[in-house]
């Protein structure tokens, strides 16, 4: 059994509720405030100490995406591509990801989604050594018939239905999993749905009827955003923008990140500077490391 927990940001699909911005470019490459939109869930893992990444891509976008990214070790992380042909669901990851995933545990995140939080890194501190069955993530909103809906009754998960008309529950799964390694298996049993999809929910419900599914309520403090119509990019870009400028702080800065987690060295980090642009995101990058000197 491999001591480390794989992950996988899954940035397929046509973006189609995009369009036409995401005619000529994938939407997990559109800016959010001042980045792209994969570097905050490519932080998301980061901050659950995953380092061995496998960036799911359509076949047009795989080479932005490798421009962008490049093989993770600049963040001393290693990112690995593979492409998603159709839209064929999020569950389909563990098909394409089965020989990057091995015998390791997996957390999966959808491209297109954001946390933040302060409490964040403690909901996502998983034991890859000890870790069983399913963990997801429950988040209350407005208008639950968006999304895989999820009914809890003494903190236990009850139901869970993908984009019901009549929801059973105001809380909905976002877009983080983790899972053991039975998921290999799981997602091999599961049928496409009517809309002819490997749906994630019912990867979800198997794991709930062998009753190992943990759902964790996001708190209050949390955000969650998921940044895939106009309006949500929009908004996640004023959130972002507001948070960042008021305190000082850059939400989804994998260099930042990784030298926190000593991942890479003084020197390395040193490197972004002699090459960081000339704007707040470079300036951010000088400020934190003089403060670090001081
Ligand atoms: O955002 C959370 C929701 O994501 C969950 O509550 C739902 O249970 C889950 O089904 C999903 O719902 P969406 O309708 O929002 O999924 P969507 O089809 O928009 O896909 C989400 C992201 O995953 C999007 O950025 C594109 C990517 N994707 C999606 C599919 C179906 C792929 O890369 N490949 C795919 O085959």
């Amino acid at each position: 059994m491999s001591r480390n927990m794989k992950g996988i940001i899954l940035s397929g699909g046509a973006g189609t509720r995009l369009h036409p911005s995401t005619i000529s470019i994938s939407k997990q490459l559109l800016p959010v405030f001042d980045k792209p939109l994969i570097y905050y869930p490519l932080c998301t893992l980061m901050s659950a100490n995953i380092r061995e990444i496998l960036c799911i891509t359509t076949p047009e976008s795989q080479d932005n995406f490798k421009k962008l990214l490049g093989d993770g070790s600049k963040w001393g992380i290693d990112i690995t591509f593979e492409i998603q042909k159709n839209p064929n669901g999020i569950a389909e990851a563990f098909k394409i990801g089965k020989n990057f995933v091995g015998n390791s545990p997996v957390g999966l995140i959808l491209g297109d989604n954001i946390f933040y939080g302060s409490n964040l890194e403690e909901y996502l501190t998983i034991d890859p050594i000890n870790f069983k069955g399913a963990e997801i993530f429950a988040y209350q909103v407005p208008d639950p018939q968006r999304y895989g809906v999820v009914e809890i009754l003494d903190n236990k998960a009850v139901s869970i239905e993908e984009k019901p008309s009549k929801p059973k529950s105001s809380y909905v799964i976002t877009g983080l999993y983790f899972y053991d390694n039975q998921v290999l298996d799981i997602v091999n049993q599961i049928k496409p749905s009517a809309r002819n999809e490997l749906e994630i929910s019912d990867v979800n419900r198997v794991y709930l009827e062998k009753n190992m599914l943990n759902v964790k309520k996001l708190s209050q403090g949390t955000v969650w955003l998921d940044a895939g119509t106009t309006t949500s990019l929009l908004q996640a870009s004023q959130f972002v923008q507001t948070i960042q400028e008021r305190q000082q702080i850059q939400i989804g800065c994998p260099e930042e990140l990784s030298w926190n987690k000593g991942w890479i060295s003084d020197n390395a980090f040193y490197k972004f500077i002699e090459y960081a642009p000339k704007n707040n995101y470079g300036d951010y990058l000088k400020k934190i490391w003089k403060e670090k000197l001081i």
